[in-house]
């Protein structure tokens, strides 16, 4: 395979040069803060957005293309009544599929070709922005390679469209903040997750309306906050971190410990629906301006294997992620507190070991499996399990996530987790720690 032919990452000279550059020496020379530029948050808030596009928009732009999943047609249509009102036409592309298959984002581009929007609209969960993202990108730059897209960040995207927008229908991906879209390459033989990142693929605008979650069910209620709190807790233990990231992600924490288990009891509690809302966004900002941790490493290699949810295969790694981490760095110390646990004169193998217990106890508490044994959707066979290890080791050492983990992680350390995943023994976790 050749170089071209590869995500960046994948190539071992680059991938080193990457952690290199992005050690504590070099931190300070190279931190933008990206985000949305608005976000417009309540009840009225779509009716603020559209109206902000009927100023914006002149006669000749009023085009919007709409990116939604199949099964959310109602709020796609909710959202062009309400632009048809102010004169602004709109098209759907709802061919949005699971991991975003590349034939997708090239069928969404020709669409573009013919209609010429100059707004697209993403209204649904993390595929549906992320295939947004790389429409943009195919129609504006159909001849870019995306495994070649390191520094700077920049393509020179909104030469054509104007505006990208996204309406999340889900609180979790943090997708309507980051500036990272992930693809599957089905030229790959296996296909495999391949992400891009690029400043311009963060959102213009957000809009986080209550009544676009409320219906969420119970189970992917579960899963996307479980990626929020992956997003948060497993951001905050790299090294990388910053003042900016770390502010949102420890709030994002304290709302997601509060909020997640009300939403998933009782999904009309519009409280908790709306906290989340906040939580998932603002995780969102935390860790899509430093990288999520290992346990998106793991979680993506597992999850492009099993095809299970996106949030549950990162929960299931979470733990491993804190624990195999935790050897070279205090920052679990500030995750310990967010749980009540005390910190002043204990042992550090103590702290980590509480704070596992208590994440566990959550995750329980939210009906998220605690090992890949626990899985019910799909049952998972160990047999089975063994037989993938050597693909998703080597899926998860060439994941983007890798070369941000604050401790260095080689083949074979990621083996051991993926062992260890299966029944996720409380001892089995602590020996990521000791060892
Ligand atoms: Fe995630």
């Amino acid at each position: 395979m050749s170089r071209r032919d590869i995500a960046w990452y994948e190539n071992d000279l680059l991938k080193d040069m990457y952690i290199k550059a992005s050690s504590n020496a070099f931190r300070g020379y190279h931190s933008p803060i990206i985000s949305p530029k608005t976000t417009f948050v309540g009840t009225n808030s779509l009716n603020d957005f559209i109206n902000h596009l009927s100023a914006y928009l002149s006669d000749d732009d009023r085009r919007v293309l709409i990116v939604v999943d199949k099964d959310l047609h109602k709020f796609g249509e909710r959202v062009a009544n309400r632009l048809s009102k102010r004169n602004i036409d709109s098209k759907f592309y709802d061919n949005v599929l699971p991991d975003v298959p590349k034939h997708t984002v090239l069928e969404g581009a020709k669409i573009c070709e013919e209609y010429d929007p100059k707004v697209i609209l993403a209204v649904g969960g993390g595929s549906a922005m992320d295939t947004a993202k790389l429409i943009l990108l195919f129609y504006e730059k159909p001849e870019i390679n995306i495994n070649n897209m390191s520094a700077p960040y920049y393509a020179g995207l909104r030469r054509r469209v104007k505006i990208l927008a996204a309406i999340p229908t889900t609180s979790g991906t943090g997708a309507e903040t980051t500036f990272i879209a992930v693809v599957t390459d089905t030229d790959r033989d296996p296909p495999k997750k391949t992400e891009v990142v690029l400043y311009e693929f963060c959102p213009d605008f957000v809009v986080l309306h209550p009544d676009f979650v409320k219906t969420m069910p119970a189970n992917l209620t579960t899963g996307t906050g479980m990626d929020a709190l992956a997003h948060s807790m497993g951001s905050y233990m790299l090294t990388m971190s910053t003042l900016f990231t770390d502010m949102h992600n420890l709030k994002a924490i304290e709302l997601i410990l509060k909020y997640l288990p009300r939403s998933v009891k009782r999904g009309s509690d519009m409280e908790a629906r709306e906290k989340m809302q906040i939580a998932a966004y603002i995780a969102g900002i935390g860790f899509g301006n430093i990288s999520g941790g290992i346990e998106h490493s793991l979680g993506h290699s597992f999850g492009a294997l099993f095809h299970v949810h996106h949030g549950i295969c990162v929960g299931l790694f979470l733990c491993a992620s804190i624990a195999f981490q935790a050897k070279v760095t205090n920052r679990f110390f500030d995750l310990a507190k967010l749980f009540g646990i005390k910190i002043q004169d204990r042992d550090r193998a103590e702290i980590l070991r509480d704070l596992l217990v208590s994440l566990r106890n959550f995750m329980d508490e939210v009906n998220c499996p605690l090992s890949i044994q626990e899985l019910d959707n799909p049952n998972i066979p160990k047999e089975e399990y063994k037989k993938q290890i050597d693909q998703m080791v080597d899926f998860a050492f060439n994941d983007y996530c890798t070369l941000s983990s604050t401790r260095r992680i080689n083949p074979p350390q990621y083996r051991k987790i993926l062992e260890t995943a299966y029944e996720n023994k409380l001892e089995d976790l602590m020996d990521l720690f000791y060892k």
